[in-house]
C-alpha cells in the first residue's frame, strides 16, 4: 500500500468517469475523493471518507491497509463527496468517533443522520494525539462552505486542507507529476468553487503561512510535494490585481451579434488587449470560469429573444454573478429585431459584481457603420480604463 510518509496511507477513490459535479460543473478529467488513514503508535485516524458511490473502494482500501480499528474519523467538511461514506465507516468500526467542529457536526447530523453520541468536537487550533503523531485542527471557513476545517499533521508536516487547493483531476499518480496540467485543473477548480470566497481564502492563506508544510494533500486531485507551487498560484488568483484581458462570452442566433463580436475582438487585439471569446451554446463553462479569474473586463455578447436576453446569455450572466470574479468593468454588445430591454436585463443579473458598466452597444438588426463605430469607441474606453489601472500600454 502506498504511503505519503510512514504510516500515512491514501485510502480514497479515483473517479475516472465522472463528468459533472453538482449537476453543473464539467469534469473533463474526472476527479478523486481523497481520504487518508493515519496510523499512530496508539490511535488510528481516518481523514475524510469518499463520495457514497465509491464507499466500497474506501472499505476495500481500509481492509488492504490492514485496518482492524479506527478511533477517529475526522470530518473536515459536510459536503457528501467527503462525508457521504462516514455512516458506512461507523457501521464497520463501531467504536470510531467522528471528530469535527460544532458547525460541521450540525451539518452531518442534518445530512447523514449520524447520532449525536458519535461525535467529538474540536476547536480551532486544538490538537489530538495518536501517540507518535499529532493532528492539529485548523478552521479554514468558506473554502467553500462555512464549516470547513483542515488538519496539519505536525510530525510529518503534511497539511490536509480538504477542498482548499483541490483539483478535479483523476490520476494514478499519488503526487503531482506534471505541474502544468495540474495548474489548469486547479485553476478550474478555484474558478468554479473557490472564487466567490476570494476574501476568505486570502485570510486562510495568511492563516497557514506560519506552518512548515512539506506536502499539501487536498481532498481532490494529486498531492503537492512542492506545496509552494499551489500556494503561489492561489496568491496570484486571490490578489486584487487584474490583467489586461477581456472575456467575451456570446450567443448569436442569426449572425448579427457574431459579426459584432468578431469586429470587436479585432478592435481589442488592435489595442493589444488579450481577448478570450466563448461561443456560449457550445462552450465548456469551466474554461469560461478559468478566464474570469484574471480578466479586468467582461463583455457579454447577446441576441434578443422575445424582447429579452437570449436565455443562454442569461445563464452566463447568472453564473458569472455567482462566481463573483474580480473584474472591474463590464459591458454588453448585441442586436435586436424589433425591441426589448436585453442590455438592462443582463446588467440587472450581474449585480454582485463590483464593476463599472461601460455603455452597451446594441444594433438594430445587422450591425451598420455607426454600430461598428460605437464598438471602436467601446474598445477605446476599455483601453483607457485598463491604462488607468496601469495594466495596458
Ligand atoms: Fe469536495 Fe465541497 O466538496
Amino acid at each position: 500500500m502506498r504511503q505519503l510518509k510512514a504510516n500515512v496511507y491514501p485510502v480514497g477513490a479515483i473517479d475516472w468517469d465522472r463528468r459533472l459535479f453538482d449537476e453543473l460543473i464539467p469534469l473533463p478529467d474526472g476527479t478523486s475523493y481523497n481520504a487518508y488513514l493515519i496510523r499512530g503508535s496508539e490511535k488510528t485516524a481516518l481523514l475524510d471518507t469518499v463520495d457514497p458511490t465509491k464507499a466500497e473502494v474506501l472499505i476495500e482500501n481500509l481492509v488492504k491497509a490492514g485496518t482492524d480499528r479506527i478511533d477517529y474519523v475526522v470530518a473536515h467538511h459536510g459536503e457528501q463527496d467527503h462525508s457521504g461514506s462516514i455512516p458506512d465507516v461507523l457501521l464497520l468500526y463501531p467504536d470510531a468517533k467522528v471528530v469535527t467542529n460544532p458547525k460541521c457536526k450540525g451539518m452531518l447530523i442534518d445530512l447523514l443522520n449520524i447520532g449525536d453520541d458519535r461525535f467529538i468536537t474540536v476547536d480551532d487550533g486544538e490538537t489530538l494525539s495518536l501517540g507518535d503523531k499529532t493532528l492539529q485542527f485548523i478552521y479554514i471557513p468558506w473554502v467553500h462552505w462555512p464549516e470547513t476545517m483542515g488538519t496539519y499533521l505536525q510530525e510529518d508536516k503534511i497539511l490536509f486542507p480538504c477542498d482548499f487547493f483541490g483539483s478535479h483531476f483523476a490520476t494514478s499518480s499519488l503526487f503531482v507529476d506534471d505541474e502544468a496540467t495540474v495548474y489548469e485543473a486547479a485553476k478550474r477548480y478555484y474558478a468554479e468553487i473557490m472564487m466567490p470566497f476570494r476574501t476568505a481564502i486570502k485570510n486562510n492563506l495568511e492563516k497557514i503561512k506560519e506552518l512548515q508544510i512539506d506536502m499539501i494533500a487536498a481532498s481532490h486531485g494529486p498531492v503537492y510535494d512542492r506545496p509552494e507551487f499551489t500556494i503561489n498560484a492561489y496568491r496570484d488568483w486571490v490578489s486584487d490585481e487584474v490583467k489586461n484581458e477581456v472575456v467575451l462570452p456570446f450567443v448569436s442566433m442569426h449572425g448579427s451579434t457574431r459579426k459584432m463580436v468578431e469586429y470587436f475582438v479585432d478592435a481589442l487585439i488592435e489595442r493589444d488587449i488579450t481577448v478570450k471569446q466563448f461561443d456560449l451554446p457550445v462552450t465548456d463553462i469551466g474554461k469560461l470560469a478559468i478566464s474570469l479569474v484574471d480578466a479586468a473586463t467582461i463583455v457579454l455578447g447577446c441576441s434578443t429573444v422575445l424582447a429579452g436576453a437570449h436565455p443562454v446569455a442569461g445563464y452566463a450572466a447568472v453564473l458569472t454573478n455567482a462566481l463573483r470574479p474580480k473584474a472591474k468593468f463590464a459591458s454588453i454588445i448585441g442586436s435586436y429585431g424589433w425591441g426589448g430591454k436585453m442590455a438592462e436585463q443582463l446588467t440587472g443579473l450581474i449585480s454582485n459584481l463590483k464593476v463599472e458598466i461601460l455603455k452597451p452597444v446594441i444594433a438594430k438588426g445587422h450591425p451598420k457603420d455607426d454600430d461598428f463605430e460605437a464598438l471602436e469607441v467601446l474598445a477605446d474606453e476599455i483601453l483607457a480604463k485598463h491604462k488607468e489601472l496601469g495594466i495596458a500600454d
